[in-house]
């Protein structure tokens, strides 16, 4: 449990005691530098607004694996379950089989820690190059809420006769009541307080899984007669990709299940100017929460001083929102809204101009210019 300021309430008195014990795993690849930014950032942000952070470091990752083939003991997690949030670099190397830190870490984070809500703003910010023909970023600027611990990521499957011409393989997705309900909850009350459009869409496919979907869909106007403030809307999963090309403006915030939210939004990093720039919140309302750019760990950019930190800078500020700093989170995005527009030549790694560590700095310099 978290000892201090809760989620999205104002942030208290501005005394120095304010201080956030925040788990730093800067992981494989590229994970360190952008990380290295975004604690540039968000210790510059803590200075100005007044309250101090208390960084705890973990080696966890592939470098941690090879070594001692372990990928998060319990005795971390443990601990990682009393601090007041995460920031995560990046997870992945490329001497490691793909799946076992994917499944041994941040699968493993978000499970245990009940982190039930994967918020992926996308957001075009002024400079941003998009591929979308004649859009800007009054166009580009809705927030995916994804389903974070159920559907097809819970495991549920197994094989039958594996390897043999009668092979079987199922994989179930699992949908609970209760599940459904608390992420159906988070996106409507999300889309009150963010108070833009007031319009919230499910993304779905009801045609298709009839089960499944017929569970959320249900779930979905059930908790629309509370919320009749809200707008509610819905679209077929294969349709919301076509819209979010075509019209990405008609998106306030779309409420998803795991694996349609995985794929969307990474449609959506791409709309918005790439991984450079994308960030995603798991969020545990009542618990512990864990921050991260969305984008691997890059190993063909790692120890260059090139890849991008914004993504994670932004990690950082949405970190901040939810502990409830969120001055200091808005100002951290009004600074880079402003090297966006200002200074990078690209989002690209290798493209912007300037290196990774001169992107941290022109962040920091803009926000010291911002009243927090
Ligand atoms: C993401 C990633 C993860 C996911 C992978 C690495 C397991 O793609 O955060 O979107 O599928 O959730
Ligand atoms: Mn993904």
């Amino acid at each position: 449990m978290r000892t201090t300021a809760p989620t999205a309430q104002p942030a208290g008195p501005r005394t120095a005691t304010r201080t956030y014990r925040i788990a730093v795993i800067p992981g494989d690849g590229t994970g360190p530098e952008v990380i290295r930014e975004g604690t540039k950032v968000l210790a510059a942000a803590a200075s100005r607004a007044g309250f101090r952070v208390e960084w705890r470091p973990y080696d966890l990752g592939g470098a941690r694996y090879l070594k001692t083939n372990d990928t998060l003991p319990d005795s971390v997690l443990k601990e990682l379950r009393e601090v007041d949030a995460i920031y995560l670099g990046a997870i992945g190397h490329p001497d490691v089989k793909p799946g076992i830190l994917e499944h041994g870490i941040l699968l493993k984070l978000r499970f245990a820690l009940d982190q039930y809500i994967n918020l992926r703003p996308v957001k075009l910010y002024p400079g941003v190059w998009t591929p979308l023909k004649d859009k800007g970023p009054e166009h580009i600027d809705f927030v995916v809420v994804r389903e974070n611990t159920e559907g097809l990521y819970v495991g549920a499957g197994g094989f039958s006769k594996r390897g043999t011409p009668d092979e079987v393989a199922l994989q179930t997705s699992i949908n609970t009541r209760r599940g459904v309900e608390r992420c159906v909850r988070f996106a409507f009350d999300y889309t009150r307080k963010r108070a833009k459009r007031k319009k919230l869409t499910f993304c779905g496919k009801t045609n298709v899984l009839t089960y499944a979907h017929d569970l959320w869909e249900r779930v979905f106007y059930e908790v629309a007669k509370e919320y009749t403030d809200v707008q509610t809307d819905y679209t077929h999963v294969d349709a919301c990709c076509m819209w979010m090309v075509k019209n990405p403006e008609w998106f306030d915030v779309i409420v998803t299940d795991n694996m349609f939210g995985d794929i969307i939004t990474d449609l959506g990093a791409m709309i918005q100017g790439g991984m450079g720039i994308a960030a995603g919140g798991n969020l545990n309302p009542q618990g512990v929460s864990m921050f991260e750019p969305i984008g691997g760990s890059a190993p063909k950019y790692t120890g260059q001083n090139a890849i991008n930190p914004l993504a994670a800078i932004c990690a950082g500020s949405m970190m901040l929102e939810q502990l409830g700093e969120t001055k200091a989170a808005a100002a951290i995005e009004q600074a880079v809204m402003q090297v966006t527009g200002t200074k990078l030549k690209s989002l690209a790694a290798g493209q912007m101009g300037y290196s990774t560590s001169e992107v941290g700095d022109l962040v920091v310099k803009a926000l010291n210019e911002k009243s927090i």
